[in-house]
């Protein structure tokens, strides 16, 4: 089944299509981070009118890199949220067009879902000759496990008990994750967004130069913005630290947190396997820290592959694949009136 998606929830326009839920065929990226990097941050706004700008390049880029034409599509999957509304819009509305000049299902995709999803695309598929194909060797999560899920928006413990079957262990009570290293670089002036840099100069820093405390609200739940104001207080404190071992010491504590809460959450809900999902599950330490002490607890650790961490499209795909094979959903595929949702929820 070939399913051509779309994501545009951010600040990102992506096209991808996949085929059976794993083989990514083709996934193209267009990101505005450089119109909004004067700004510190995403402008609405302009996010909106860039995607409008791009959306048809990239959707063609997407087809012609699989070699496949719209009416070999078996369906069209879009996000419909969580997001900017006027981000969701335009994507929302290529989907509604193609799907409708097709006449093939339009299936609608909680962005988070799709996070979750990266977990199930197989790098290894990709560009192989059909003989090789026969060795799909990336493991695929097995249910019931647990997704820590980490992005610019949101940070939540999941556990997934089947296909689009979600509980929620636990959430931040503050800042998401890849909102404290945003916030963190801006305040060093490190630039947007804040965690690929982070990431690249803590590899040059000490991580135990400062110890800034590890909070642990109840259950498995988090808190960021203590840290947060750590690094500023430490700032002005100590001017002579260096910058390299300020994100050293933040990026250890916030991973500490984070891995530590996820394989805690794993063992007392009888998970056996562990899966991490967003955009700051590109980070490595934190890819290599969940790993190890997910295998030291006996887990099985499964880890998107790389550049499928941040917001792409091919991800998106293949949440929509099986949301659309499998029969326990009770709404197949959505209808054309399909909306965009702000803040919609993943259960
Ligand atoms: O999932 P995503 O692409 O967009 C949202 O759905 O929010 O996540 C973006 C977030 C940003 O906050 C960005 O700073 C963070 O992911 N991020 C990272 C890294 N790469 C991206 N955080 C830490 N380390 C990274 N290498
Ligand atoms: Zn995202």
């Amino acid at each position: 089944m070939l399913v051509m998606a779309i994501e545009t929830s951010c600040d990102e326009t992506a096209a991808a299509v996949v085929r059976d839920g794993r083989e990514v065929l083709s996934s193209v990226i267009s990101s505005q981070t450089e119109f909004h990097k004067k700004y510190g941050g995403i402008v609405p706004e302009v996010a909106a009118r860039k995607h409008i700008e791009v959306i048809s390049p990239v959707i063609k880029e997407a087809m012609e890199t699989a070699k496949a034409g719209f009416r070999e599509l078996d369906a069209v999957a879009v996000t419909c949220g969580p997001g900017l509304v006027g981000s969701l819009i335009v994507g929302l509305s290529a989907a509604k067009a193609i799907a409708w000049s097709i006449n093939k299902p339009l299936i609608g995709v909680n962005h988070l879902e799709g996070h979750i999803y990266a977990n199930f695309l197989n790098p290894n598929l990709k560009l192989q000759t059909s003989k090789q194909k026969a060795k799909d060797n990336h493991q695929k999560p097995n249910f019931p496990f647990v997704c820590l899920l980490v992005s610019g928006g949101h940070t939540m413990i999941i556990k997934v008990n089947g296909h689009g079957v979600y509980q929620t262990l636990g959430r931040t009570r503050d800042d998401a994750a890849g909102e404290a290293f945003d916030k963190v670089a801006r305040f060093l002036g490190l630039g947007y967004p804040g965690g690929p840099v982070i990431d690249r100069l803590a590899k040059e820093g000490n991580p135990k130069a400062v110890k800034f405390t590890r909070p642990l609200p109840d259950g498995y739940d988090f808190s960021f913005s203590g840290i947060k104001t750590g690094v500023v207080n430490v700032k002005s404190r100590d001017p002579g630290l260096t910058t390299r071992d300020i994100v050293a010491s933040f990026q250890q504590a916030v991973v500490d947190v984070l891995v530590d809460k996820a394989v805690r959450a794993a063992l007392d809900h009888g998970c056996q396997t562990m899966t991490l999902a967003g955009g700051v599950s590109a980070n490595s330490l934190l890819r290599s820290q969940l790993e190890a002490r997910g295998e030291d607890a006996g887990l099985k650790v499964v880890i998107p592959p790389f550049e499928y961490c941040t917001d792409n499209a091919a991800m998106i795909a293949s949440a929509g694949f099986y949301k659309y094979i499998n029969s326990s959903f009770v709404i197949r595929h959505s209808s054309l009136s399909l909306e965009a949702v702000a803040s919609l929820r993943l259960e």
